[in-house]
Order: structure tokens, then C-alpha cells, then sequence
């Protein structure tokens, strides 16, 4: 089975510390970094950007797992495979030539997802499946921390375990994940779970426990105990 990896949202930690949050989202139990960089273009709200993701990377040696919403999204691929992302993920509408950006982040020597919104079909990756080490399947719309699961969203998670059965892509759900839906979420096919609210709730004393309480409903659907 692919592993089952916890991969908790800076967009909501505070920004006024946030090389410390990432600290101890680590030693709470992260087993990576994830960065949401928005453009306030793609997605209606702006984040950070490749400076303030390299002025964290050192504190941890845990991978940051990069998911961009921006567009247009290639010009800015270097600087964060620079700024030290070890795996980059683009979204399918950011551009015209999904496949000349998924090129570019592999000539980078990063790995490479597609995001897809919850509109947007699975087919949109079919023909560029061989180049991906990720799928992440939003389940909200892209652009804030804090929004509700779209459950028809676990249905699209099925569809792209099928795609992707027999391969060593990973797929990763983002938005609105918790340990309430973690369990359903891990049992249609994702192995990766980003979570920003229901780790960061409760503030740095309560990171270890909500990252443990998703990891357990997640582990429940693979059958597994921790
Ligand atoms: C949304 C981001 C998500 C989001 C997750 O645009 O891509 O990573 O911050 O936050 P929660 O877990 O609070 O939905
Ligand atoms: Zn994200």
C-alpha cells in the first residue's frame, strides 16, 4: 500500500512565527510541509511567495510538499525548486500547456503533481498520467483555509484511484480534511492528507493530538492500527 503521509497547511499557522509553527508541526508528528502559495489571480486571495517559503526551509529536513495557485505558474517554477520544494504541484486550469509545465518542474529534478479544482474532470490528467508522482484532488475551491469538505468530491477521489491503480502515484486531498472525514477520505484512494485548520487549532500544545487524530481515522480505513 502506498504510505499514508500527514501533510499539514502553513496557510494557517502564524505568520508572525512561522519558521517556529513549522518547528513544531514537526515535532508534533508532520510528515511534511505544506506550502500554499496564492497569487490573488488564480485564487482569490494572496499568500507568500518563493522568499518567505526559503527563509523557513531550514528548519526542518522534512519534504515541502508545494502546491501553487498561481497562474501563470511557469515562470515562477525555479525559484521555488531553488527555495527548496521537493515536490511541486501545479493546478490543470493554470495554463494552456499542462504539459510543457510538468516538463519544466521535471528538468528542475522535483517531483511533480497536478491539482484538479472540484470542478474540473479527472480526465483533464489522462494523457499526462506517465509523468506524475502526484494527483491532489481539491475538496473545496482553492483560495482559504477553513472551508467545508465537498463530499461529492470522494467519488472523484475513486475515480483517479482506478486511473492510477497499478502505478506509484501518490493522491493527496486538500480542503477541509479532518479527523471526522479522514477516515471515508483515506478509504476512496488518497495516501496523503493535507490538513491546515484541524491541525493548527487549539494552537502548538494541540498540534500532536489533531495530527494523530487524523492519522488514526486514516489509518482505521486502511485497517491498520498506530
Ligand atoms: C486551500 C489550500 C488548502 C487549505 C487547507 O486553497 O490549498 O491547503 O489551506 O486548509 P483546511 O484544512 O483548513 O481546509
Ligand atoms: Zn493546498
Amino acid at each position: 500500500m502506498r504510505p499514508l503521509l500527514i501533510s499539514p497547511s502553513i496557510l494557517s499557522a502564524d505568520f508572525a512565527k512561522l519558521g517556529q509553527e513549522v518547528a513544531d508541526i514537526v515535532r508534533a508528528g508532520a510528515d511534511m510541509v505544506h506550502v500554499d502559495v496564492m497569487d490573488g489571480h488564480f485564487v482569490p486571495n494572496i499568500s507568500f511567495g518563493p522568499a518567505v517559503m526559503q527563509s523557513v526551509r531550514s528548519v526542518t529536513d522534512k519534504p515541502f510538499d508545494v502546491h501553487l495557485m498561481i497562474a501563470p505558474v511557469d515562470p515562477y517554477l525555479e525559484a521555488f525548486a531553488r527555495g527548496g520544494a521537493d515536490i511541486i504541484t501545479v493546478h490543470a486550469e493554470a495554463g494552456p500547456h499542462l504539459h510543457r509545465t510538468l516538463q519544466a518542474v521535471k528538468a528542475l529534478g522535483k517531483k511533480v503533481g497536478v491539482s484538479l479544482n472540484p470542478s474540473t474532470d479527472p480526465s483533464a490528467i489522462a494523457h499526462v498520467l506517465d509523468m506524475l508522482d502526484l494527483v491532489l484532488v481539491m475538496s473545496v475551491n482553492p483560495g482559504f483555509g477553513g472551508q467545508s469538505f465537498i463530499p461529492s468530491m470522494l467519488h472523484k477521489i475513486r475515480q483517479i484511484a482506478a486511473m492510477t491503480k497499478g502505478t506509484a502515484i501518490d493522491i493527496e486531498v486538500d480542503g477541509g480534511v479532518t479527523a471526522d472525514n479522514a477516515e471515508v477520505i483515506t478509504a476512496a484512494g488518497a495516501n496523503w492528507l493535507v490538513a491546515g485548520s484541524a491541525v493548527f487549532k487549539g494552537g502548538p500544545s494541540a498540534y500532536a493530538a489533531n495530527i494523530k487524530a487524523i492519522r488514526s481515522a486514516a489509518h482505521r480505513a486502511r485497517g491498520e492500527t498506530i
